[in-house]
């Protein structure tokens, strides 16, 4: 199976007055293509960090980040603009849509960006509004929907450029429950039925355990890997040396 994404050797920190804040320190691990995985962690962590370097809106101080085969670490900012555009469907905590536009326009956005034909960005919008169960919003104002509805209309206009990886920063992080849940559940769905790889960054452990993989980040320790049907290990007994020997596909830690 092909991998959509490997990380190889990533590092990050960023600079604080004279401090050097050491975030990712040698990560590594890959995503095999239309597989999902779930990202855990205490709150500061990096997970955020993690998720916009990979999405190209923060940038790494050394390794590869090879996304369908391209190392996105080398894009100049032409391919950085499409990469964003066509390759990633970024799903983040607030929805970020657009007050001006209905729900039907904010999907359009990013077609109509990329230069597809209005009609034509319409109808795959429409499309995707009924796949996440709002066609009958497709004409409210961001305003006048619950933030449910909200992060739905958001999902679909991640899915608009119809991208290979999704990557969703606690998307439910500002909602109740049961509409966390709704969201989640889609989410997962979506993935599988288009075939699209999925990163989600969530704090419900119940939803983390239905991924294919599941990383867990932690200060100072290593990153854990969980993978359903190939690998299961009892992951707070294991010391980072005895993960990276089991497992060849995640290895490194966060200081
Ligand atoms: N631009 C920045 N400059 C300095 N420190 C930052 C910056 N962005 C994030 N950090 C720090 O990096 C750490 C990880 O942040 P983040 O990735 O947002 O964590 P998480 O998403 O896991 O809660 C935090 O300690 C945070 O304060
Ligand atoms: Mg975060």
């Amino acid at each position: 199976m092909m991998n959509i994404l490997e990380l190889r050797n990533l590092c990050k920190s960023y600079k604080n007055g004279d401090e050097r804040l050491e975030i990712i320190r040698d990560m590594n691990f890959s995503l095999e293509a239309g597989k999902r995985m779930c990202i855990t962690g205490a709150s500061g962590c990096g997970k955020s960090t993690l998720l916009n370097i990979i999405g190209s809106l923060d940038t790494c101080d050394s390794g590869e980040i090879i996304v369908d085969g391209q190392d996105m670490t080398k894009f100049d900012s032409a391919q950085l603009c499409s990469y964003r555009n066509h390759t990633i469907g970024f799903i983040f905590q607030f929805h970020y849509l657009l007050r001006e536009l209905t729900a039907l326009e904010n999907v359009m956005i990013p077609a109509l960006v990329a230069g597809v034909a209005r009609k034509e960005a319409q109808a795959k919008a429409e499309e995707l509004l009924n796949s996440v169960n709002m066609e009958h919003r497709s004409h409210y104002y961001p305003s006048k929907l619950s933030g449910g509805e909200r992060q739905r209309i958001a999902v679909a206009r991640a899915l608009v450029n119809d991208p290979v990886l999704l990557l969703a920063d606690e998307p439910t992080g500002n909602l109740d429950e049961y509409n966390s849940e709704i969201v989640e559940n889609l989410l997962f769905q979506i993935a599988e039925e288009r075939n699209k790889s999925l990163i989600l960054v969530t704090h419900d452990r119940q939803i983390a355990s239905h991924g294919d993989a599941r990383v867990k980040l932690e200060k100072g320790g290593a990153s854990f890997l969980w993978v359903r049907n190939f690998l299961f290990f009892m992951l707070s007994e294991l010391s980072s040396a005895e993960i990276q020997a089991g497992c060849s596909d995640i290895s490194g830690g966060l200081s």
